[in-house]
This record gives C-alpha cells, structure tokens and sequence, in this order.
C-alpha cells in the first residue's frame, strides 16, 4: 500500500462525509439533527450508535467503540488504517490515484448495476451533444457562453429523437428493466420510449458522486423547460441537491455553500470561478436538503432568482434552514436577475460583487417583508407591523431583537408600546434542554473532573475558549486531559481551526483519542462557546485546587508542632481561605 502525506489523508477525511459513508454500510435513521444507527460493532437492536455530522465522528453509547469516518471503515471491513484511508477515497470519489490492488467496496449490487446503467447514459448523451446531430443545441449551449471545458466538466449531453439512448443502452447489454427502474426509458402508450429526448441533458449525482438522475432542457417554446428524472430507486426527489459532490470539498474550506435554483444558475457561478455552489433544481427547499448542506457548512448563503418567485422562495427556505440551526446568509441580489443573467448582462466580476454583498436572515425579512404591503395604507402596514413583529420575536440574538424592533417603530410610526414590545429587554428564549441523556457506563464524575470535561468541550469549538484557557488557567490537573488540552492549543497554533476528527488521528494514546471522543460526544456538555460556562468551569476547578490544599494544610497543622512552621501553614491557610471566600462570593 503506497504511503500518503498527511495532508492527503486530512483532505480525504474532510472531502469525506461521515454520514454518507456510513450509511453505505448501514441504514441510518434520522431525526431533527441527529443522525443514529443500530450499533454494528455488537450485537444490538436500539440505534446506540450516533453520529455528530458537524463533528464528524461516531460513537456507540453502548459499546464505546467510536472515531471519525476512518476508526467507522477500519472497524467495520476490519482492515487496517491506511486501507480505510484509501477505501474513504474510493467511496467519495476522492481525485487518488488508488493502488492496483484495490479492494471492492461493499456497496449495495443493485443500486451499482443502476449507476452503470446510468454511467452509459451519461457518456453516450456526451457523445452526442459534440456530433453534427446536436448541432443546434451545442451552438445555444456555446452562445450562452458555456465552453466544451464546462460542458466536460458538468457532462452536459444530448439525446435526440427516436429512442437513440435506448437503442444504444441496449446494444450495450444493458435491460429494459434497468433503464426503466432508473427512469431513462418509461412506457407510454404505443411503447417504451426514452424519457429525455430532443434536450439537453445534465446528470444528477447523489452525495456520494455517484448518478442518479437528469434534468434536461429544451428549446422548444412550446415544451417544459426543463423535465427531471421521476422518483426511482436512486432518484429521491426531496433529497436531491444538484452539484453536492463538486461542491462539498470548496465549501467545506469556503466555510459557505451558495444555494442557488437551478443548473444554470451553478453553471453561471461556475464560469465565475466559484465552485462552493449547488442548486436545489426549483422545488421547496426540503429539510433533507438543507441537513445535506449543513454537512459541508454551518453557513448556507441563498441566492435564489431576484424575481417574486425567488424573494418568496429565498424567505421561506431561508426560514427552514435557520430553524435548522444553519447560520443563514442571503445575497442582495437587486437586479430581478438570476445568476447566470447577471453574468450575460454585466460580466462575471459582477456576480463575483454581488455574492459578496450578503444579508442576515432578519434584514432580509425586513426589507421582503417591507415589499410585501402598502405602507401609505394603515392596515397594510399595521399587517406588516404584526407579521415582521412575529419574525423579530423568533429570534433569538438579543441585539438584533432590540434593533429591528426599533427599527419597525422607526418605519412605521408605530410606538413600541403599542407594538407591544419592549426595546430595552426581552427575555431570552430558553435554550431547549436535551431530555435524552446518554446512557451512563461510569460512575459519576466528580466535580474537577466534570469542570476539567467542560473546558476541553469549550476549547474544542472555540479558539477563543482555548485562548482564555491558556491566559486564564494553562494546564489541567489530570494527565489525559492535560494531553487533550495541549493537542487542542497546537491544533489552533498551526491551523488556527480545530477538527475532533483530525484529532482522533493524530493522538498516539488511546485513552487521549478515547477522551477526545467522549467529550465530543458527552450531550451534558455545553459544546457552542459560552464564555460565562468557561469562566465558570475554570474558576470552579480553581477552587476545587485550592480547597485541596487546604485540606493538606489542616492535615499537616495537626501534625506539626514546630510554632514557626505552625504560623506559615496558618498564613498560607488565611491566604487560601480569603481567595476561596472570593470564589464563593463571585458565585452568589
Ligand atoms: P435557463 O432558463 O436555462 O437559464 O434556466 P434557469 O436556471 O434560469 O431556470 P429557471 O430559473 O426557470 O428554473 C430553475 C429550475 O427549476 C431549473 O433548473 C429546473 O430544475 C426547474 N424548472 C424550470 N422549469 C421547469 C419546468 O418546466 N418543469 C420542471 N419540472 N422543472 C422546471
Ligand atoms: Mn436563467
């Protein structure tokens, strides 16, 4: 087996979903957030195993085995570790180029005999769009500026009249029955005819790469624009983000992932050089759409068409991924363009600006919602009031309610008394508190142990945490986590980020990894950066250091006799007892 630089295999493991890997293993089920499995590492029948997408590691709360997305291959095909490194790129069309002897990953035979079907597809449609059949269709392609090196790239295609994909499909052995079940040919009334005909064809890829499905246009006034792939085996209609597989690597490093409506719009960003884009093809953006987003970037930035259909659609997904936990952002896209007629009308720097120019969630509402009504007739804009009201309310950023509150009174004359809100406070929402508290193998921790736990949880999401880590308090009493903490504030010094997986990796221990996981995974946990929970973990800790000492003190004052020696235990006992009372007091 060929060795690999460390980068390659960090840049394997973040172009790697965990969650898509996994469940080409097993089923996983999901709800809200979280993503469970029933456990395969012993014999189990509850979904034990939960995975943290944002975290990219698994753990079995009954078994304990657990890791990131190579521990999950390792331990499941039993191979060794740079075996599960070489079958992680395999499986996530990871650009390798894989040894001779590479294994067969165990994917589902059926599905694989469908992507061959559809791989066929792809390539004769390919072919066809550079013969002299397609000639206007690839002369449209190029007048809206799309290059053979675009076309490559997104295997754009042709397929003509008369069932010429499944003349050809079958001539390469394929079945009817394959090529209907991938929805490519369906029955009409005189027959079995090809699906997509007289268009131009663009795959469908599922998270994975692999191909699942078209959506095709064409020229013909008189015809729908576009017609998609029906709902098959692999075509899931409400799961399908166009461009995923392309996209998932640029914006996990972009740290953003543009959500655009449809093919030509990420082709359009495409020709920009922006590569973090995918398309939700036109539909309601469902939650599985935004769960897949969310996997390759906390920030979703939507940049829907400029006209009516796009504002409307942008607030209503932009809702849903909010709710979801997204950090939401929405370009300001004021030309009632979309993207790709942004760049025909004003050139690429154009959109390459415009993108840059992003809203949070509440200011495009404002400013949507403002367009909405009437705001020279009172009961329209009493309307506007209540409902922007209703938005303001839903947030959760003190500040921004504060702000925009003011602002509504602002703009419509109406008083913060009679909008019934109240600027100077608001009670913050309470956070949802998690009822399902994992299952406990251990004894109770002690309370350094506990503060110790949630430092390490705060330094793993934050930079900042682990900055007021190091000037506040620098070490930690026990080894493991000393370990733990030391690896965490190298991690930021070199990378300025730092990934739990990548940690999982590097730690030579296996108590360190095994700590690392369970602080990871442990719900009990306040793991979003709160300094006050910090402060309150470290100064605790603190305390239970300094109410140590005084024990030792006391111990060694009963045996001492020595009246010199007495009187610098007491000195120090008084020195220890004062800071202590300041302890206590800050916490009341
Ligand atoms: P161009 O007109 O070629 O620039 O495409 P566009 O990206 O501007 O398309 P548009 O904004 O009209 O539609 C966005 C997406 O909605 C497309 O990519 C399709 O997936 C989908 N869509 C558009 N028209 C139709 C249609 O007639 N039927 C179906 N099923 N989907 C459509
Ligand atoms: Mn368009």
């Amino acid at each position: 087996m060929p060795r690999l630089s460390e980068e390659t295999i960090n840049d394997i493991r973040r172009h790697a979903d965990i969650v898509d890997v996994i469940s080409h293993y097993i089923p996983i089920q999901r709800k809200g957030r979280a993503a469970k499995a029933v456990c395969p590492f012993h014999d189990d029948h509850d979904p034990s195993l939960s995975i943290a997408e944002d975290k990219q590691i698994y753990k079995c709360f009954v078994c304990g085995n657990g890791g990131n997305v190579f521990t999950f291959v390792q331990n499941y095909e039993k191979i060794s570790f740079i075996e599960s490194v070489y079958k992680v790129a395999e499986l996530t069309n990871y650009p390798l180029e894989l040894p001779k002897e590479t294994f067969e990953v165990k994917v589902d035979s059926r599905k694989a005999s469908l992507y061959k079907t559809m791989n066929d597809a792809i390539a004769f449609m390919k072919f066809q769009l550079q013969s002299v059949s397609a000639k206007t269709y690839h002369e449209y392609l190029i007048k809206r500026g799309i290059t053979k090196e675009i076309m490559d790239q997104f295997d754009i295609g042709f397929n003509g009249p008369s069932d010429q994909l499944r003349t050809f499909l079958k001539a390469k052995g394929h079945e009817d029955s394959a090529m209907l079940a991938s929805n490519l040919i369906q029955l009409t009334q005189n027959g079995l005819h090809d699906v997509f005909y007289n268009r131009i064809t663009f795959p469908i890829h599922d998270s994975l790469g692999n191909p699942i499905g078209f959506t095709a246009r064409s020229l013909d006034p008189n015809a729908p624009k576009y017609i998609n792939t029906n709902e098959t085996e692999l075509y899931v209609k409400g799961h399908v983000v166009y461009n995923y597989h392309r996209a998932k690597m640029a914006s996990r490093k972009a740290g953003k992932v543009y959500v655009t409506e449809g093919v030509m719009d990420v082709i359009a960003f495409a020709k920009a050089g922006i590569e973090n884009v995918c398309a939700t093809l036109g539909t309601a953006c469902t939650k599985e759409q935004i769960r897949l987003l969310m996997q390759c970037s906390k920030t979703i930035c939507f940049c829907y068409d400029g006209d009516k259909a796009g504002q409307s659609a942008t607030a209503k997904a932009a809702k849903l991924a909010s709710l979801m936990g997204a950090h939401v952002e929405i370009v300001q896209n004021t030309t009632g363009l979309d993207p790709d007629e942004i760049i025909e009308k004003y050139g690429k720097q154009a959109l390459v600006d415009m993108v840059k120019k992003t809203m949070t969630m509440m200011e495009f509402m404002f400013q949507w919602l403002k367009g909405q009504y009437n705001l020279d007739n009172y009961s329209d804009k009493k309307q506007f009031a209540l409902r922007m009201k209703e938005e303001i309310e839903a947030c959760n950023d003190d500040f921004d309610r504060q702000n925009f509150a003011h602002q509504l009174s602002l703009l419509t004359g109406f008083s913060l008394q009679a909008l019934n809100m109240n600027a100077t406070h608001t009670e913050k929402p309470q956070p949802v508190v998690n009822q399902r508290r994992q299952k406990r193998l251990t004894t109770p921790l002690d309370g350094k142990t506990k503060a110790e736990r949630q430092i390490l949880a705060q330094m793993l999401t934050s930079k900042q945490a682990t900055e007021i880590f190091k000037s506040q308090l620098g070490f930690l009493l026990n080894d493991v986590s000393q370990k733990c903490a030391m690896m965490i504030v190298d991690a930021y010094r070199k990378t300025s980020t730092c990934e739990v997986a990548q940690l999982l990796d590097a730690a030579k221990e296996d108590e360190v990894k095994q700590m690392l996981l369970d602080i990871s995974s442990d719900a009990t946990l306040i793991n979003n950066f709160d300094e006050e929970v910090l402060t309150g973990s470290i100064r605790r800790l603190k305390r239970a250091m300094q109410e140590e000492k005084l024990q030792e003190i006391n111990a060694k004052l009963r045996e001492i006799r020595n009246p010199e020696s007495i009187k610098a235990l007491l000195d120090q006992r008084n020195e220890l007892q004062k800071e202590l009372r300041g302890y206590i007091d800050e916490e009341q």
